[in-house]
């Protein structure tokens, strides 16, 4: 089966106002499944939001190749059905946010691909309820909370029917409740087929992954399942990188000679476990 994405020994320098080079990616491999749910971390200037910008072409390799459903997004040709495929949230909802009518806003994509107006209103009202802000349809944008705005940013994504959403840190700019809100979408998003790339700071979401990537300095350091990265706890902090409390809490357990499997990666797998 031909992944959804394959990034084949992608290397990416930045040019600077100086016309020197600063190099943000080298030799970045990997490939993510059709259906599957990836996380990306990394410190930060690890190369993350710079690696997103290829998922849908936003920028093209300077060498190496990036696949999107096996079409090469360095050919002219693909870009449309590229950029149709993979869609993008940012970190702030306040810069992806266009409209003063919340309905309006989600519409704006796909007005401008020139969908029918009755298919609009039919995307709208189910991008509303995927992310759960159908009363909130007639509101204009700036009542509503950090949260409530970034779900509206992703509904506007949903509503272009891509078959991949890459997240870039959706939930960095938001209170714990928002972030749960968030994370809620994002699940449901992937339980209903969509290909879910989520760059992250936070090791509790990243844990949510099937697959997750780690990047340091543009180059990937570990790839695997939460299970296999998150147990090398000294390796990711030497990248500073942490691990989700409850593997952090594992082990202070373990050291106390408490029996607890490695296979511990979220709360409920900790009590399970502390009360069998
Ligand atoms: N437009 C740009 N021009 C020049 N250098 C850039 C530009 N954007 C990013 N860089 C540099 O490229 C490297 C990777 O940056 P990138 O934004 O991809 O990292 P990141 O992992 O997303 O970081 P963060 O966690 O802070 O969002 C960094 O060294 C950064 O300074
Ligand atoms: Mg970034």
């Amino acid at each position: 089966m031909t992944p959804f994405l394959e990034i084949k020994d992608l290397t990416f320098d930045y040019i600077q106002q100086d016309g020197s080079t600063s190099r943000a990616l080298s030799g970045v491999s990997f490939h993510v499944n059709k259906g599957s749910f990836t996380a990306i971390i990394g410190q930060n200037g690890s190369g993350k939001s710079t690696l997103a910008k290829y998922m849908n072409a936003l920028l093209l390799p300077t060498s190496g190749q990036v696949l999107v459903e096996g079409m090469d997004t360095a050919d002219p040709a693909s870009l449309w059905e590229v950029r149709k495929r993979v869609a993008m949230v940012f970190q702030n909802p306040d810069n992806q946010i266009v409209s003063s009518i919340v309905e309006d806003d989600i519409a704006f994509g796909p007005e401008n691909l020139g969908v029918d107006p009755d298919e609009i209103r039919r995307r709208v009202a189910e991008a509303l309820q995927d992310v759960e802000m159908g009363e909130y349809r007639r509101k204009a944008p700036h009542q509503l909370s950090g949260g409530q705005k970034q779900r509206i940013a992703i509904a506007g994504a949903v509503a272009l029917q891509p078959e991949c959403i890459v997240f870039d840190e959706p939930t960095a700019m938001l209170d714990p409740k928002g972030r749960t809100e968030v994370m809620k979408v994002i699940r449901r998003l992937h339980e209903k087929g969509i290909t879910v790339i989520l760059i992250t700071h936070f090791m509790e979401e990243a844990v949510q992954a099937d697959q997750v990537i780690v990047l340091d300095e543009g180059t990937v350091k570990m790839n695997g399942t939460p299970g296999e990265i998150f147990r090398r706890r000294e390796e990711l902090e030497e990248l500073s990188l942490d691990v989700p409390a409850p593997v952090r809490l594992a082990h202070l357990l373990r050291q106390r000679g408490i029996d607890v499997p490695q296979s511990v990666q979220t709360n409920e797998d900790l009590v399970r476990c502390l009360c069998r």
